[in-house]
C-alpha cells in the first residue's frame, strides 16, 4: 500500500490528536497541514518555521516526555525543544554538561510518541559535536534516525559554525545557539548577560551563513538581540533576551512552576509543583486514614 492509499484507508493516521485552530501561532502562515495531500509531511518543517520570519511571533517550549509533549502540542505550541535542560529539570544534575546522546535520544522518542504535528528539535548534548564534523554529523543522524527528531540544535558561534555547516549539508536542519551557552558557561564565562556586540554579531552571522534555519539568543542584551533579529534572515529565538526576537522559548518546568531554581527572566504561569505536592499529600493522608480505597 503506498502513502496515498494508506491515507485513504486510514484517514486518521496522520490526524493531530487535538484540533488546532487554523492560523494559531502562525501555523496558517506556514505550509498548511494537509496530510491528505502529502502524508509524508506529517510535522511542521524547518522550512515552514524559517518562513515565519517577519510574519508572526511564535512560542516554543521544552518537553521531555510523551505526556507533557502532548500538553504542549494541545496548547497550540507547534515547536518543541527536547533541551539538554533535561539534565537540570528532569535528571537532577546541577548543569547540562553530563547529559548524554542516549538520554536525549530516549527523551526525544517519548516526545515524538506523544505528539502528532509538532516540530521536535533535539538538543545536541555536550561532547556530541565538538570533536569533529564527522562526530557532529554522526550524532545528529542518531537524533533524527533513532530519536525521530525533526531537527537538531547545538551551542556555539563562529567556532562551531563548521559543525552547523556539516550537519546542514547532511540534510538535517540545524538551529544555532549563541549568547549564554550553558554547556560550557559553568567552565568559564558564567551566566551573566552577554553584551559584546561585535562578537555576538559575528557569531550570529557565521551561524546563519553556515546554514542554520533559526538561532537561539540566550541572555543577550536586548538591544543587541534587536539588532541581530533585524540583521538576520532566519528567525531568532529569544530566552532572557528581551521582546524583539522572532520567537520565545522557555523551559517547561519554569512555565509550569515545577523547578525550584527558575532564572529571573522566566515567567511561571502556574505552580504545578505545589499542586502536585498537595495532591500527593492528600493521597498519603487518605491511605493512612484508611479513607482510600473506599469501601
Ligand atoms: O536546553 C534547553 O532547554 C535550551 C533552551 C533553554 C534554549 O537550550
Amino acid at each position: 500500500m503506498n502513502q496515498g492509499e494508506a491515507a485513504k484507508a486510514f484517514p486518521t493516521v496522520y490526524t493531530s490528536k487535538s484540533a488546532k485552530p487554523a492560523g494559531q501561532n502562525g501555523a496558517g502562515e506556514a505550509r498548511p497541514y494537509e496530510p491528505e495531500k502529502n502524508p509524508a509531511i506529517r510535522r511542521l518543517t524547518a522550512g515552514a518555521i524559517k518562513r515565519r520570519k517577519g510574519k508572526t511571533i511564535f512560542p516554543i517550549a521544552t518537553a521531555y516526555d510523551a505526556a507533557f509533549g502532548q500538553f504542549v502540542e494541545d496548547a497550540g505550541i507547534d515547536v518543541i525543544l527536547v533541551g539538554d535542560s533535561l539534565g537540570n529539570v528532569v535528571l537532577g544534575y546541577d548543569e547540562t554538561t553530563p547529559v548524554t546522546i542516549e538520554q536525549i535520544v530516549h527523551h526525544t522518542q517519548a516526545v515524538v510518541r506523544g505528539t502528532c504535528r509538532a516540530h521536535v528539535i533535539a538538543d545536541m548534548p555536550f561532547g556530541s559535536y565538538q570533536v569533529s564534523n564527522e562526530d557532529a554529523v554522526r550524532s545528529a543522524i542518531r537524533f533524527v534516525k533513532e530519536g525521530g527528531a525533526s531537527s537538531v540544535k547545538l551551542e556555539g558561534g563562529v567556532y562551531e559554525s563548521e559543525r552547523v555547516r556539516a550537519i546542514a549539508r547532511s540534510g538535517i536542519p540545524v538551529v544555532g545557539h549563541i549568547g549564554v551557552t550553558p554547556q560550557t558557561a559553568g567552565l568559564g564565562p558564567g551566566f551573566k548577560m552577554r553584551t559584546h556586540r561585535d562578537r555576538l554579531v559575528d557569531d550570529a552571522r557565521s551561524i546563519e551563513e553556515a546554514g542554520a534555519y533559526a538561532i537561539v539568543l540566550e541572555v543577550v542584551d536586548h538591544e543587541i538581540s534587536r539588532e541581530i533579529t533585524e540583521m538576520l534572515s532566519i528567525p531568532t529565538i529569544g530566552i532572557g533576551s528581551g521582546p524583539h526576537c522572532d520567537s520565545q522559548v522557555l523551559v517547561l518546568h519554569d512555565i509550569l512552576g515545577m523547578y525550584p531554581h527558575s532564572p529571573p527572566f522566566a515567567k511561571r504561569y502556574a505552580e504545578v509543583g505545589k499542586v502536585a505536592t498537595e495532591a500527593l499529600a492528600g493521597y498519603a493522608r487518605e491511605v493512612r486514614e484508611k479513607a482510600f480505597p473506599s469501601k
